[in-house]
């Protein structure tokens, strides 16, 4: 048996999301409350209305967190909880939950970090065009002033959008999230504000405390095939290059440049690269480009034959190892933090009430021994938060894929460790992993 070190002070959390986990008492409505009612959006027709109750149970997942071993938690903050009805009025008691759940985490010496727009943006701000519209990115940049002014005390990690590729692209372009659009102008335009809003809600939040961490957080998976090499580049340029290079490096790629012209303004470019304390890397898979769609391209299945998890998903770690590789050899020796990381299987309960999820254990294992090469070949790698804490809504699919380390019953809402909850607790409280 080796065992594999992981640097000292390195961060081992877990990751949910507000929408994903929460319920909505107490919140306005969301995009995602709304396009779940569409005819065909979500694969069990279900939507965030109870989730996990993660609200009410916050006392319950904190205790989980804290058995696990983990030092760290990022959710996110429901911006429908803070501004319910409109852009021109705050509900500061929107923000007790994060405030109770931020003093409950650092008592028992788990750092929270937030993010400020896990795609549940309030419906009124969808209504006014959304991400799509140029006026809409100084709304957003109020709500983070807001939220961090009041927050920032206690919490020091933040993050202002969540895979803004996800948004822009399958909201936008593809329609496979909210809002549900298949338009390429919308897309494009999205994804420019996006980029424009991080840079701009980054200098609000600087502004109000100076010891706050902030830092994007982008889905990177490797193109690894597909329809010809010119949808290759084109789809590595949309996921992979469009929320980084001009948040890093202060310019568009090539083909981004040319098709994102119309959107883009004078100071535009330097709004949008501020210093970033680290880069949050989300990955899962890798992909491969079809030539279709309004953006051009998509992304297709996985080839019969190969290992996928229930998603779908390609297993590969080499993909892991390979995209920390990229991203070092692209932007410089950024610190990373590895934000998401895991895998959905269709778990069942045995005759005991256990989860024996070998599938997972297996994934994690390979996974981090991906990330621990990478580490070893000089990517500064802070820390790893796996995707999920516990099982929840899955966006598109509902609750029909679970991610968690923990196993949600959601008839009464019970919580269940599964075997890689213990697999991962070993890890996280020796700093290594042993194969
Ligand atoms: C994501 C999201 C999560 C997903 C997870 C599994 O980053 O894609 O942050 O909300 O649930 O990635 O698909």
């Amino acid at each position: 048996m080796s065992k594999k070190e992981f640097p000292e002070n390195f961060i081992w959390g877990v990751s949910t999301s507000a929408y994903q986990v929460e319920g909505k008492e107490d919140r306005g409505v969301t995009t995602w409350d709304v396009f779940a009612k569409k005819e065909n959006a979500i694969a069990d027709k279900s939507d965030g209305t109870v989730a996990c109750e993660h609200i009410k149970r916050y006392h319950e997942d904190v205790a989980l967190i804290q058995k696990l071993g983990a030092k760290g938690y990022r959710t996110s903050v429901a911006w429908a909880r803070v501004q319910p009805n409109s852009s021109k009025e705050f509900k500061l008691s929107g923000l007790d939950f994060y405030k109770k759940l931020a003093n409950e985490l650092l008592q028992v010496g788990i750092t929270p970090s937030l993010c400020l727009n896990h795609w549940d943006v309030p419906q009124w701000f969808e209504d006014a065009g959304g991400w799509s519209a140029r006026g809409n990115v100084n709304i957003f940049v109020d709500y983070a002033d807001f939220v961090t002014r009041e927050l920032g005390n206690l919490v020091k990690i933040w993050h202002p959008h969540n895979e803004p590729n996800v948004v822009a692209f399958l909201g936008y372009g593809w329609g496979l999230h909210a809002p549900g659009e298949t338009d390429r102008n919308l897309a494009l335009a999205a994804a420019h504000h996006l980029n424009l809003s991080h840079g701009l809600a980054t200098q609000a939040i600087r502004a109000n405390f100076a010891d706050l961490q902030i830092a994007p957080i982008v889905t990177m998976q490797p193109i690894v095939g597909g329809s010809s090499e010119e949808d290759i580049e084109w789809l590595d340029q949309l996921w992979n290059r469009c929320f980084t290079d001009p948040v890093i490096l202060g310019s568009y790629p090539d083909k981004l440049a040319a098709a994102l012209a119309p959107w883009l303004k004078n100071d535009d470019l330097i709004n949008i690269k501020q210093p970033i304390d680290f880069f949050g890397c989300n990955h899962y898979t890798a992909m491969r480009a079809a030539h279709g769609s309004p953006l051009s391209v998509y992304i297709t299945k996985t080839e019969a034959g190969l290992p996928v998890t229930d998603m779908g998903w390609e297993v590969n770690e080499n993909y892991y190892f390979q995209q920390l590789m990229e991203f070092k050899t692209r932007y410089g020796n950024i610190p990373v933090l590895a934000t998401e990381n895991g895998c959905a299987y269709p778990d069942t309960l045995s005759e005991n009430n256990e989860i024996h999820d070998t599938k997972r254990i297996e994934y994690y294992s390979k996974y981090l021994s991906a990330l621990h090469r990478a580490i070893e070949n000089g990517v500064k790698v802070l820390g790893y938060y796996a995707w999920s804490l516990i099982d929840n809504f899955e966006w598109s699919f509902g609750y029909t894929k679970r991610f968690g380390l923990v196993y949600v019953n959601y008839e009464n809402q019970e919580r269940i460790p599964k075997d890689s909850f213990n697999f991962m607790k070993k890890i996280y409280n020796s700093n290594a992993l042993y194969e």
